[in-house]
């Protein structure tokens, strides 16, 4: 009687074992980790961000549109029409970016890109 009692208790233990180990791992093959920008590093307006704009908003925000994303015309459009300001967190071009209706059109990537480079200045650098 007790030796089966062990033998279940051994089996029950392999078993948390084993779900621990499918957790786990199941665990490592679904969390998600962002890619990590480092913020000390400066971010340029024509090379990093203006990609952003051409790949995902001048389809949309062209010159009919505002604030025109277009490649010459964003830069112009985005600082006299007072979309970014700081702190970056409060300006209309990020809080913009982040919000539910526009948030699936760029990747967290692009949005900390668009939050650094305001951050640092919004330079056309
Ligand atoms: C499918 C079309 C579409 C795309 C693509 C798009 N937008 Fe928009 N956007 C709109 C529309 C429509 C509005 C106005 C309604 C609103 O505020 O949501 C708008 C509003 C905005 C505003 C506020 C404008 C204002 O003066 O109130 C900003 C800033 C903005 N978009 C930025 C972006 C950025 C940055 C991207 C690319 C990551 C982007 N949008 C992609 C359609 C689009």
């Amino acid at each position: 009687m007790n030796q089966r009692l062990n033998m279940l208790r051994q089996l029950l233990a392999a078993i948390v074992v084993v779900a621990a180990i499918v957790g786990f791992s199941s665990c490592e093959k679904y969390s998600w980790m962002p890619e990590k920008i480092n913020p000390t590093d400066s971010v340029h307006f024509q090379a990093e961000i203006q990609p952003i704009f051409s790949a995902n908003c001048s389809s949309c925000h062209g010159a009919i549109k505002a604030p025109d994303l277009r490649d010459g015309h964003s830069y112009k459009a985005l600082t006299e029409g007072g979309y970014v300001n700081l702190p970056g967190e409060t300006s209309e071009l990020y809080t913009k970016m982040i919000g539910t209706d526009h948030s699936p059109r760029s990747s967290d990537v692009d949005k900390q890109k668009v939050l650094i480079w305001i951050n640092q200045g919004a330079h056309n650098n």
